[in-house]
């Protein structure tokens, strides 16, 4: 590619999808780290949760969510949601023809490079049912070959609802976390993947719960991690210094958000989660893209 289409390619935004509104928490990351960039978000509000389907469903969404985001014109697409970058990479990199990061191997590789002076290394991982059932986390900390790695999981269903109440320090949440959390406090991890869009939202009770030597993993922040360093090696960086020129601000009207159900419903939780709603919202139907 020549110098000049290269150039074009690095102002298009970054596409994002996930289940719902938990991805909101990798959008975060990814603006955070990334001011200089624009982004699409999709929301598949109408059929979360995806944590509880199956591979072939799971697969079926998260193709028609990146086709949709290719066809807005995006420079790469980030999969937010921990259950579509479990079950469905390797479908939605056969769908679209674009740089695709999801947030496991990230999330797992960073578990790694934390551990990786310990004599003993002990990750746990709390995520979806259908993630754990995956195992990819377990399977990705694997492809890492670091010996001498212990790795446990577990799901934690009732904290994607309680993260969208706003249930962020009740008392029934601790007692949730503490039951969920049991096996995993036995087993002395030395971190802990939060790996669901969800779990950041509710970092304290979890940290608190599982004590303050576990050092909590936002696969959503690897992620964006990761992101940048792609993004400088293919030189699709946007040098356009937008946050210079004009300021940047969560949700302001450089990044594009769509739901496929429920906008209002999104941007109340959008507004628990980052205190801001999206300033351009659309509900959209994805009919047709596959
Ligand atoms: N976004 C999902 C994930 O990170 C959580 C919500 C769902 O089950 O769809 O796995």
């Amino acid at each position: 590619m020549n110098r000049e289409s290269q150039k074009d390619l690095s102002k298009l935004p970054i596409g994002i999808f996930d289940s719902g509104v938990g991805g909101l928490t990798v959008y975060r990351a990814l603006h955070d780290r990334l001011p200089n960039e624009k982004f699409v978000y999709l929301g598949d509000t109408a059929r979360v949760p995806y944590g509880t389907k199956s591979l072939a469903t799971v697969e079926r969404y998260a193709i028609e969510n990146s086709q949709f985001l290719a066809s807005k014109g995006i420079k790469l697409l980030v999969v937010a949601c921990n259950t579509a970058s479990a079950l469905a990479l390797p479908a939605i990199r056969n769908a679209i023809g674009i740089d695709v990061v999801g947030v496991i191997g990230p999330g797992a590789r960073k578990a790694v490079k934390m551990t990786r002076e310990s004599e003993n290394k002990r990750i746990a991982i709390i995520a979806t049912e259908a993630t754990v059932l995956s195992n990819a986390y377990p399977d990705s900390i694997a492809e890492t070959k670091e010996p001498r790695t212990d790795v446990i999981q577990n799901a934690c269903p009732l904290f994607v609802p309680l993260a969208e109440e706003g249930w962020t320090a009740e008392d029934e949440t601790y007692s949730i976390a503490g039951k969920y959390l049991s096996d995993i406090k036995a087993f002395g991890p030395e971190v802990l993947v939060l790996g669901c869009t969800h779990y950041p939202i509710l970092s304290k009770v979890i940290g608190e719960t599982i004590g303050e030597n576990v050092t909590l993993i936002d696969s959503g922040e690897a992620a964006a991690e990761e992101v940048s360093l792609l993004l400088e090696e293919k030189d699709l960086a946007n040098s356009e210094q937008i946050s210079y020129n004009r300021g940047r601000h969560l949700c302001d009207d450089l990044d594009h958000f769509f739901v496929t159900d429920a906008a209002e419903r999104f941007a109340n939780v959008a507004q628990r989660f980052l205190g801001v709603a999206p300033s351009r919202l659309e509900a959209i139907e994805l009919i047709g893209m596959s």
